[in-house]
C-alpha cells in the first residue's frame, strides 16, 4: 500500500490528532506553551508501544545489554564533564523588526521567517539547557539542571553497572527517558519540542572494535524501524563526513525518514571513543577503567551510541499511517446508510486526490494505517444495536474474553458505520460485531481495517484467528 507520507500537512495530522486523542497541545485551557505537548489516549497507547518494541529489542532479547533508570536531574558536575555547560549552544539572533528571536543557523536568506525584511542583531550562543534550583535557597551553588539527554545518567553510572550485571565487553547500558531542551525555534509539530522522551544505548566496546560495533548498530536499527510499521523505502541513512564529526567521534549515522516536512532525522548513530567515560573520570576523580581478564588489559571501554526521540518516531508513524481514501457510499453499495462494509459490493477503496472531491458516488475515509504491534487499540467490538439488552450481554462477554489478551476497545454508541470509522480514525486494525445471527449460532463479523472486508467467523475462533493477524 502506498502511503501519502509526503502529503499529509501537518495542520491535516494535527486536527486527526487532537479529534482522536493522539496529541493535544499542553495547557490549552490557558492558550499553551510552545514546544510542549500532551498525548492523549491513543497517543499514550502509541508511545508506550513505542518504547515497548524498543525495550524488546535492545534489553529484554539480548544477553548483553541491560537496563537503567536515571533520575533527570543529575549533579550539576555531570553537565560540566559531558561539555553541556560550556557547549551545548546554538547560535541566535533577535530581530529588531518583528521582535522574533530565531536561530541564526536555520535563517531564511532574505526575508526574516515572519515574512517581511528583518534586522538581526549579531548571533549570540544560547545554552539549550533548562535550569533549576535544588533546596530553598536560589543562588549559583543550587543551580542544577534539566538533563538535556538521559546519556549522561548512563556514563555516571557506568561503575556500579558494571559491578552488579556481571557482564563482559562488549555490552550496552539502556535508558527510556525525558529530556530537555530549551530550543529557540520548536518546530514541525511535535518534531522540535522542548520536552520529549530519548531511548539511548550506550553500548561498551573494547577500543579497536569501534567500527564494527558501529556498523552493526546502524544495521540493526535500521531493522528494528521496519518492525514498527516504517518502509524501508520512507528511511535514509546520513553519513557524517569526517569534518561534520565531533573531534572525538570516529563515525556517525542519522537515521532519516521522509516527513511531510522533509527528510529529517529519527535517531543518531555514533562511535563516541573513550570521550565520555574519560571526562567522568577526570571530573569524578573516578576509575572508569575496565580490566578485561582475558587479556590482563586494563583500559577506558569505547562506545556506540544509538540514541533515537520516541515523540520523533510517534510523529513519523502518524504520518506514515495517515491515508485519505475514497470508499463507496453506503447508499452505491446498496447498504443501511452509515454501514461501512462497503468494500463487499465490489468496489475497493481508491486513493484519494488531494484537493479533489470524491468520484459520484463515493466519500472521503480517512484511516491510520498502523502497523499492528504499535496500533493503540488491536481489537474493537461493537454490538450492532445497543437497545438490544441481549446483544450488548454477549459483545460485553466476547469483549471481557478479548481484553485480557490484548488492548481492547467496547463501542455501543452511535450507528455502526460511525464507530467503524472511529476506529478506522484511531487505526485499530480489527473489528467485531455482534449482531442477531449470533445469538443463533454463535458466530461474529470480523472486520478488516485496511481492506473494509468482513468475514463470519464462531466465538470459539476468534482467539486463534487474531493471535495469527496480530503476531
Ligand atoms: N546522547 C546523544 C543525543 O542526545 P541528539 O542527536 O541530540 O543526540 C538524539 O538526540 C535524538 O533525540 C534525536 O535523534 C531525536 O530523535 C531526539 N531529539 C533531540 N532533540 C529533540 C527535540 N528538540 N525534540 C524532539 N526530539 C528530539
Amino acid at each position: 500500500m502506498s502511503s501519502n507520507t509526503k502529503h499529509v500537512s501537518l495542520d491535516t495530522l494535527a486536527s486527526l490528532c487532537k479529534r482522536r486523542g493522539f496529541i493535544f497541545q499542553t495547557s490549552e485551557i490557558y492558550g499553551g506553551i510552545n514546544g510542549f505537548w500532551d498525548y492523549g489516549p491513543a497517543g499514550a497507547e502509541l508511545k508506550r508501544n513505542i518504547k515497548d518494541a524498543w525495550w524488546r529489542s535492545m534489553v529484554q532479547n539480548r544477553d548483553d545489554v541491560v537496563g537503567l533508570d536515571s533520575a533527570i536531574i543529575q549533579h550539576p558536575r555531570t553537565w560540566e564533564a559531558s561539555g553541556h555547560v560550556e557547549g551545548f549552544t546554538d547560535p541566535m539572533v533577535d530581530c529588531k523588526k518583528c521582535k522574533g528571536r530565531w536561530r541564526a543557523d536555520q535563517l531564511p536568506d532574505t526575508k526574516c521567517p515572519q515574512g517581511g525584511p528583518h534586522d538581526y542583531t549579531e548571533a549570540r550562543k544560547f545554552n539549550l539547557m533548562f535550569e533549576t534550583y535544588v533546596g530553598a535557597i536560589h543562588d549559583e551553588n543550587s543551580k542544577a539542571y534539566l538533563r538535556p539527554e538521559t546519556a549522561q545518567g548512563i556514563f555516571a553510572q557506568f561503575g556500579n553497572v558494571m559491578a552488579v550485571a556481571r557482564q563482559k565487553i562488549p555490552f550496552g547500558i539502556a535508558q527510556i527517558g525525558k529530556a530537555f531542551r530549551n530550543e529557540i525555534n520548536p518546530r514541525n509539530y511535535t518534531f522540535r519540542s522542548r520536552e520529549f522522551e530519548q531511548m539511548e544505548l550506550e553500548f561498551f566496546v573494547k577500543p579497536g572494535t569501534d567500527q564494527q560495533w558501529h556498523e552493526y548498530w546502524v544495521a540493526e536499527r535500521l531493522k528494528w524501524y521496519q518492525t514498527i510499521g516504517l518502509p524501508a523505502e520512507h528511511l535514509h541513512q546520513y553519513v557524517y563526513k569526517k569534518e561534520e564529526l565531533a573531534h572525538y567521534a570516529s563515525a556517525c549515522v542519522d537515521v532519516m525518514y521522509d516527513f511531510p516536512f522533509g527528510t529529517q532525522e529519527l535517531e543518531g548513530i555514533a562511535a563516541r571513543g573513550d570521550f565520555d567515560l574519560r571526562r567522568h573520570q577526570e571530573y569524578s576523580g573516578k576509575s572508569m577503567d575496565y580490566f578485561d581478564q582475558e587479556t590482563n588489559e586494563k583500559f577506558i571501554p569505547h562506545v556506540v551510541e544509538p540514541s533515537a526521540g520516541v515523540d520523533r518516531i510517534a510523529l513519523a508513524i502518524l504520518c506514515e499511517a495517515f491515508t485519505e481514501e475514497w470508499v463507496p457510499t453506503a447508499e452505491a453499495a446498496g447498504q443501511p446508510a452509515g454501514n461501512a462494509t462497503r468494500s463487499i459490493a465490489g468496489r475497493p477503496p481508491i486513493p484519494a486526490e488531494a484537493g479533489k472531491p470524491p468520484p459520484q458516488g463515493y466519500e472521503l475515509r480517512t484511516v491510520m494505517r498502523f502497523s499492528p504491534r504499535v496500533a493503540p487499540v488491536k481489537v474493537a467490538v461493537f454490538p450492532l444495536l445497543k437497545n438490544k439488552p441481549e446483544l450488548v450481554e454477549k459483545s460485553r462477554q466476547v469483549f471481557e474474553m478479548l481484553r485480557s489478551r490484548w488492548p481492547a476497545f467496547y463501542d455501543q454508541t452511535g450507528a455502526i458505520g460511525r464507530r467503524y470509522r472511529r476506529q478506522d480514525e484511531v487505526g485499530t486494525p480489527f473489528g467485531i460485531t455482534i449482531d442477531f445471527d449470533t445469538l443463533k449460532d454463535d458466530t461474529v463479523t470480523l472486520r478488516d481495517r485496511d481492506t473494509m472486508k468482513q468475514v463470519r467467523l464462531g466465538v470459539s475462533e476468534l482467539p486463534a484467528k487474531l493471535g495469527e493477524l496480530l503476531s
